[in-house]
């Protein structure tokens, strides 16, 4: 039986929306203790089983490992209070899409390892993608956080940022993705007279299905779909509208790459950040 994990105490996350919320989900799920987590939100809005305060000064002594769960934009707002908090002892990971390794490091330089974890929504139900990378973790840091974030899904070490940015526009953003065709099929689906009901339950259990199916089976989606597609029949005619001049490869690759540059921009702007104010971040 795979041991259930301990957070280190003190855990701190600060902030905890939509991502903190669905990882505290996930762990709650999976049976972790979560004595030992404080969330730090201006709100105070209350979080299951867990101790929340409004300020860094209320959340007790130094933590020993904190997670950054608030939008990238509020970086540099929060790095000068937040990094006062930090020794050598703490391991920091970062949840920030598109702050890199280097520009938290110049944030908090007394952290004692900073580790990027992308993660999407499902880690909540257990079945996230987690991508993970760390420029100064030793392995015992890595084993560290590896067993942390296992409940939660599948969490690859990667071996550099372009490919966690990779993982983060494909995997990170890929719910919202699936999301919109999913609702695409259901409303094909009213519009051919079934209910919302039924036409959202259907749609669903077909795109969950397929994915169960495929990864039980390690069966390619191109296999896949010709298993579904007899020559000359209604699927086929269907897959003749996707497939053409590859109109859905080319949707999918521009909205990846959309999200992918404004990675880059969001990037670019924590790196300009941190030049421009040198005496705040020593
Ligand atoms: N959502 C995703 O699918 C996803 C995927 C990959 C990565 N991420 C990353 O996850 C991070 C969080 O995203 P999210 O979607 O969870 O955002 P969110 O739902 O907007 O949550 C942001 C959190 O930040 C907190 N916050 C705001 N100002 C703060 C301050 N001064 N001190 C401490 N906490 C503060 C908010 O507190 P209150 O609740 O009290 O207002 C809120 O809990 C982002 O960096 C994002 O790049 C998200």
């Amino acid at each position: 039986m795979t041991q259930i994990p301990v957070l280190p105490s003190p855990t701190w996350f600060v902030g905890c929306g939509n991502m903190g919320g669905a990882i505290i989900d996930g762990w709650r799920s999976a049976g972790l203790s979560l004595s030992n987590l404080v969330v730090i939100r201006p709100s105070g809005k209350a979080v299951d089983g867990v101790r929340v305060v409004t300020s860094f000064a209320d959340a007790g002594p130094a933590p020993k490992l904190v997670v950054l769960a608030f939008k990238p934009q509020k970086l540099d707002e929060i790095a000068p209070q937040l990094k006062t908090w930090l020794t050598s002892k703490t391991v920091l990971i970062s949840l920030l899409a598109g702050a890199e390794a280097d520009s938290l490091k110049a944030r908090f330089p007394k952290a004692g390892a900073i580790v990027r974890a992308l993660p999407n929504l499902p880690v909540a139900v257990r079945r996230g993608v987690i991508a993970l990378f760390s420029r100064d973790a030793d392995d015992d840091v890595r084993q560290q956080v590896a067993n942390i974030v296992a409940p939660l899904g599948f969490a690859p070490w990667m071996t550099d940022e372009a490919k966690c940015a990779a993982v983060g526009a494909v995997a990170g953003a890929g719910p919202a993705y699936v999301a919109r065709f999913v609702d695409a099929l259901i409303k094909a689906g009213e519009q051919r007279g079934l209910s919302t009901e039924i036409a959202s339950t259907i749609a669903l259990e077909t795109v969950f299905g397929t994915a169960w199916m495929a990864a039980a089976s390690n069966e390619g989606m191109d296999s896949i779909a010709r298993r579904v597609a007899s020559p000359n029949g209604t699927t086929e005619a269907g897959l003749a509208v996707l497939d053409k001049d590859q109109v859905l490869d080319q949707l999918v690759a521009l909205a990846i790459d959309a999200a992918a540059r404004r990675g880059t921009e969001m990037a670019n702007e924590a790196k300009l950040a941190a030049l421009a104010e040198p005496e705040r971040l020593s």
